[in-house]
């Protein structure tokens, strides 16, 4: 049976910091959307047979030197064009348009009104406000373009080419702050692509069944299961596909939270999963003594995780090695041109000479909301498609510097204990945890001198995983899990509680 392939819609990547709330919109939208890099040629584009391409904003200006282009004939293949901010710039630029500084930028909040009938308005609120962040604008449009829309200090803030199906706006359509501008991007994938909304979960399972099962033909797999979501909703889809051939492993590698390993066992073991748990604690331990760089840390794991299922699975001929892998994990480890923020430990490949064929990885292009969404439709229960997510190296990266037994024991018990104050005092949080530093810091108990480890608390709040901020956790809750920690917890001497959002931080520390 030919496969069945989802309408898509190409996201070409001009270095934009939204171009990913760009993709998911367009997918929340039910039609399937992939990022590319911008230079791709318009060959390549056609052979995918996108039913529109949106072009992403980016910090450039289209006149400097070594600014990024989209290939000029993406423009003459028929395909209909959204470009966004610089992406608008740029595709007018190529089209014989004139781009120019602007005498006002206009940063933040703009309000936009709509001066002629165009599609992409229709049903949009105007004028309506609308996020801006540019410093050159549209000065003459190309011809067969027209003006739509224009703001105080931007006499072009949004163009249109009907004929061709080329459109651009110069605000940010993707982002809450532009109200209405979740109707403008409907407005191109449904009255001008002609999307007929065919990206459901259900064809999403449907879909990925069909590709795993061409995938693995015969093999038997073996996935790495952490017991966080993305691992588990992996699994459960695999299952569907291949039925008996899935072995899941579970590494206990030493580095895990307080009762995680009985926790897996009782949500995974005896249910229809074939699960495995290995106790890796020594080899990941030793390998990782005396190591401190972040980096390395990551790499050595990612690489001994790779060991034990290659040994765990010597039974197997030739089999496949199945990983939970969602999208950030991809981009921060710098795939699709971003840069390398830290390389996530199931992220990369597999080591040059492994034993394995090959990798599958069902959920490399979803967020974890949409994962959490497919866990619901694949029948998982709420307190597996609900958990928080913990990272692979487990508390390795929340541990800065050296590992070592005395601090992996710190930092366990604190983070009980903080999870669980976060509990009692119903704190609403998407990720919480604790981390130990590598400082130590002077306090005084009774009439004693101590000299304890700093323990750091943090709770974010993020639907996506790639950006987040920091919660207003009540001061009660920070009070009891700060005198607890202290109180019960030997070699902890003080507390301090995290309010950095992501960016500039990341939600790990490592
Ligand atoms: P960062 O620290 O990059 O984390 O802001 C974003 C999300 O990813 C999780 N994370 C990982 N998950 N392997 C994983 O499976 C990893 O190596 C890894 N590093 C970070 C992190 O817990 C957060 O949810």
């Amino acid at each position: 049976m030919k496969e069945k392939v989802h309408q898509t819609v190409l996201v070409l990547d001009f270095g934009g910091q939204y171009k990913e709330l760009i993709a998911r919109t367009v997918r929340s939208l039910k039609v399937h959307s992939v990022i590319l890099p911008g230079a791709t040629p318009a060959e390549e584009v056609a052979k995918l047979a996108p039913i529109g391409i949106i072009l992403t904003g980016g910090p450039f200006s289209v006149y400097a030197e070594d600014s990024p282009k989209a290939d000029p004939a993406l423009f003459g293949l028929g395909i209909p064009v959204l470009g966004i901010c610089y992406g608008m710039q740029m595709m007018s630029a190529a089209l014989g348009g004139e781009v120019s500084p602007c005498s006002v930028s206009e940063y933040g909040t703009t309000e936009v009104r709509v001066t002629e009938e165009c599609v992409l308005f229709e049903g949009v609120k105007t004028p309506m406000q609308t996020l801006m962040s540019h410093t050159d604008y549209v000065s003459r449009v190309p011809e067969g373009f027209r003006i739509a829309a224009v703001t105080d200090n931007c006499p072009a803030a949004a163009v249109a080419c009907d004929g061709k199906k080329l459109y651009g706006v110069q605000f940010h359509p993707e982002v809450e702050r532009t109200r209405g501008g979740r109707r403008i991007i409907r407005n191109f994938l449904y009255k001008v692509c002609g999307a007929k909304g065919d990206y459901t979960m259900d064809a999403y399972i449907e879909s990925e069944v069909r590709r795993i099962r061409e995938q693995a033909g015969e093999h038997e797999i073996v996935l790495g299961l952490s017991g966080g979501v993305d691992s588990a909703v992996a699994a459960a889809l695999i299952e569907r596909a291949v039925p008996d051939r899935l072995t899941c492993i579970f590494v206990d590698h030493g580095m895990m939270r307080k009762n995680e390993r009985a926790e897996i066992e009782a949500a995974f073991g005896g249910k229809s999963l074939n699960l495995v748990c290995v106790d890796a604690k020594d080899r990941f331990l030793s390998r990782l003594a005396g190591v401190t760089e972040p980096e390395q840390k990551r790499k050595i794991i990612g690489e001994e995780f790779v060991r034990v299922f290659e040994s765990e699975s010597a039974k197997y001929d030739d089999c496949f090695l199945a990983q939970g892998t969602i999208y950030p994990d991809v981009i921060e480890s710098g795939a699709n041109n971003s840069a390398n923020i830290k390389s996530h430990h199931n992220v990369g490949g597999l080591p040059k000479e492994s034993r394995f064929v090959g990798i599958i990885e069902p959920l490399r292009g979803l967020f974890k909301d949409e994962v959490r969404a497919l866990g619901r439709k694949l029948g998982l229960p709420e307190t597996i498609v609900n958990r928080q997510p913990f990272p692979g190296p487990g508390l390795a990266v929340r541990c800065v510097g050296e590992i070592t037994e005395e601090k992996l024991g710190i930092l366990r018990e604190a983070d009980a204990v903080f999870r669980e104050e976060m509990a009692k005092g119903g704190v609403k949080a998407d990720q919480y945890f604790a981390v130990l530093t590598s400082m130590r810091s002077v306090g005084v108990v009774g009439d004693f001198r101590t000299y304890g480890y700093v323990v750091a608390l943090r709770a974010v709040r993020t639907t996506d995983f790639m950006t987040c901020e920091y919660v207003h956790v009540p001061y009660a809750v920070l009070d009891r899990a700060s005198k607890r920690i202290v109180d019960e917890i030997s070699g902890a001497g003080r507390v301090v509680y995290d309010v950095t959002g992501k960016p500039p931080a990341t939600i790990e520390w490592e």
